[in-house]
């Protein structure tokens, strides 16, 4: 694990950027670290927050950032970009909200404006230390332009970085969220059968490789620590539910996630599968 500390000397002066954070909840407060780590100018602005830890609050969005980062609840994204747009800000937009799938899309087309999808993975009970120990760093880029510029921010953390398009970006968040949601779930289910058949479920998990995945990475009390728990949060249910909503969306039905839903519902509700 990198000392954070050592960061700032090596990279402090190096590339110096004014950085704009709207919403500093879980993923704001994190990514406003990491940008005042760097030694950018970060400036951030939450109608909840008057002050903050890592960066200056403003009462409300400023015009001159170089780049702002969108982490609000993504129901309200469109309409952020939008009072940014009308302001008059000129600097780089990038959506870090896990949106639903196509929103980066529509919503540069509707306004002209250029946006980058730069989807988060970080856990909620370690955000500060996961948002500068990724696993790898994903942009969903706009044009290549403004995609060099979101790699120049991350590159001080020398993890990998992969480039694709917003589109694409949008769906690698759903799907990772899911994966984790069905893996869930599979477990879960796996649980009642052994149960039944008087089997240890931790034995089997302990001797399957992919059940290590499940439990030990979450930041929750599921997985195959904690069978016959549903996976909740503020991520997961609503992901999956976004992941089925695009299959809906090209007239798919999406069997496996609905049945996840489903069964993870009634091990919520049902007291006796648990
Ligand atoms: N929590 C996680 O672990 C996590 C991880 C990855 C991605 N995400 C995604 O990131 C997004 C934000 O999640 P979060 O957990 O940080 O949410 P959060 O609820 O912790 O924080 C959101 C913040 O946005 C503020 N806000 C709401 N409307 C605003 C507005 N119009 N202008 C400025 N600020 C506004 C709220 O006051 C709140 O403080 C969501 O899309 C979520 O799915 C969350």
């Amino acid at each position: 694990m990198k000392d954070t500390n050592d960061w700032i000397k090596i990279y402090k002066g190096e590339i110096y950027m004014k950085i704009q954070i709207i919403g500093l909840g879980t993923v704001g407060t994190a990514q406003a670290s990491l940008s005042q780590k760097f030694g950018h100018e970060t400036v951030g602005y939450d109608p909840k927050y008057e002050s903050h830890p890592y960066c200056k609050t403003n009462n409300g969005l400023i015009i001159d950032a170089d780049i702002t980062f969108i982490c609000t609840p993504e129901l309200v994204v469109p309409d952020v970009i939008e009072h940014l747009i009308e302001i008059g800000y000129k600097g780089l937009i990038v959506i870090k909200s896990t949106v639903p799938s196509g929103t980066t899309k529509t919503i540069s087309q509707k306004f002209n404006a250029h946006i980058c999808h730069n989807p988060e993975f970080l856990r909620e009970k370690t955000n500060l230390e996961d948002v500068i120990n990724p696993s790898r760093t994903v942009i969903g880029e706009c044009c290549s332009e403004h995609g060099e510029m979101l790699k120049k921010f991350y590159e001080p953390l020398d993890r990998p970085i992969y480039v694709t398009d917003p589109d694409t970006s949008e769906i690698i968040k759903l799907v990772s969220n899911s994966f984790r949601a069905v893996t869930i779930t599979f477990w879960n289910e796996i649980a009642i059968l052994c149960n039944k058949k008087s089997v240890d479920v931790n034995e089997v998990s302990g001797m399957c490789d992919s059940a290590k995945l499940i439990g030990e990475w979450e930041g929750g009390n599921w997985g195959t620590r904690y069978f016959l728990q549903p996976y909740d949060g503020k991520c997961l249910p609503k992901d999956i539910r976004h992941l089925r909503d695009a299959f809906r969306s090209v007239d798919e039905n999406p069997k496996l996630f609905d049945a996840c839903e489903e069964f993870n519902n009634k091990l919520k509700n049902s007291k006796n599968l648990r």
